[in-house]
């Protein structure tokens, strides 16, 4: 039997990346009803879904612009006219991402993981613009073995890529429930049904003592992710604003900065064979932020520009377990959290 130099490539990528990739996790992914359409697909670009779209007026906030999907979707965003307030833990890295965009941008400093810093940017923000119309929960951190650690408690990716959030868009929502349209947007991951622990977010155990591994504990934060995501969703029902999930599908970004050598290197190889370019992995992220087709949907998980469900035993769709995550995500960062938090439901009626 030959094997051709590319089958031989793929092969060896599969090898390598059987670790840190979930391509056969046995879930299938079906277009949701009752969501319109897009023409849009795994193929389609940031610049291609937001084609003729005039965005000036608009606000929004990227966090995590520094690198990868993020700077994608503050780099494109801007360029269709829309101020874009862009993310780091540095100041510095935040500008030097923006000297690289056209547009208009302000840098602000963000340490999702320091609640101060999140109350700090967050006020920043509220001084900048009286309203904000996309707030995109990019930042995320994926940690190797060596960064299993926990903050005030919990586990870190817990703390990162869910909590730092959930304080971030609380303190803002206000400002979303004003804007005309306000969308909420939360970039998780397919590893939320592929990966997450079988019984869902670990209430009695956020420290992730049993049976620690990094990408459980890195899944476990994106389950998180989704599910505060539908519980928004729920509280905003009645206003015009939404609140949707998606997965940006595998990309070769700076995420796999903390795995292994050996991971590493299946990641880049695998997701450099059968990923998305950061051109497309940025799609989903601005067609769920811009698409006029989506002013009324909310709610949804999307993957490849479509809203989508997933077949098969998960909790991405459990509103018990979301409303429970937000009462635990309140109990945890009461400190930081004010009065003004929760919008006036039924107040406004959602406009097309
Ligand atoms: N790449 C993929 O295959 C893939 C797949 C599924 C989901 N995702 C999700 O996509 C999102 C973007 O990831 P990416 O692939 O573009 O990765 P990336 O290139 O590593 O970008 C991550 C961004 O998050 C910021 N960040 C990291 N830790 C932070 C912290 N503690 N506080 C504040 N900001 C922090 C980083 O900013 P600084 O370093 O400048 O602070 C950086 O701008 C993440 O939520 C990730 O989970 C990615």
């Amino acid at each position: 039997m030959t094997v051709s130099r590319r089958n031989f490539l793929k092969l060896s990528a599969a090898a390598c990346a059987i670790p840190v990739v979930s391509a056969c996790s046995g879930h299938r992914t079906m277009r949701r009803d009752g969501v319109p359409r897009s023409e849009f697909n795994a193929k389609s670009t940031a610049e291609e879904v937001t084609a003729g779209l005039d965005l000036s007026g608009k606000v929004v906030l990227v966090t995590g612009c520094t690198s990868g999907i993020g700077f994608e979707t503050m780099r494109v965003l801007a360029m269709r006219g829309a101020s874009v307030i862009g993310t780091s833990r540095t100041l510095e890295k935040a500008r030097a991402a923006m000297r690289r965009v056209d547009g208009t941008t302000v840098p602000l400093q963000l340490e999702l993981s320091d609640f101060e810093s999140v109350v700090k940017c967050a006020e920043s923000v509220r001084s900048l613009h009286s309203s904000l119309d996309v707030l995109v929960c990019n930042a995320g951190f994926l940690g190797g073995s060596q960064h299993r650690s926990l903050i005030s408690g919990v586990e870190k990716h817990f703390v990162v890529n869910h909590l730092g959030h959930f304080v971030l868009v609380n303190r803002l929502l206000d400002r979303l429930s004003d804007s005309r349209q306000g969308r909420v947007v939360v970039v998780a991951s397919g590893m939320a049904y592929s990966d997450a622990p079988a019984s869902g977010i670990q209430f009695d155990d956020l420290t992730l003592a049993q049976g620690y591994r990094d990408r459980r504990a890195y899944a476990h934060s994106k389950l998180a992710n989704v599910l505060f995501s539908l519980e928004l969703s729920r509280r905003l029902r009645g206003s015009r604003a939404t609140s949707n999930s998606l997965h940006p599908g595998m990309i070769n970004t700076e995420i796999d900065r903390h795995m292994n050598r050996f991971m590493q290197f299946g990641f880049r190889i695998f997701a450099g064979v059968f990923g998305k370019t950061i051109e497309e992995g940025a799609a989903t992220s601005c067609f769920v932020s811009t698409n006029p087709l989506l002013n009324m949907t909310s709610g949804k998980y999307f993957e490849n520009c479509n809203a989508v469900s997933i077949s098969g035993d998960h909790h991405m769709q459990d509103e018990a377990m979301a409303a429970r995550l937000w009462r635990v995500s309140e109990d945890l960062t009461k400190d930081y959290l004010v009065a003004r938090d929760v919008p006036e439901i039924g107040s406004m009626a959602r406009q097309g």
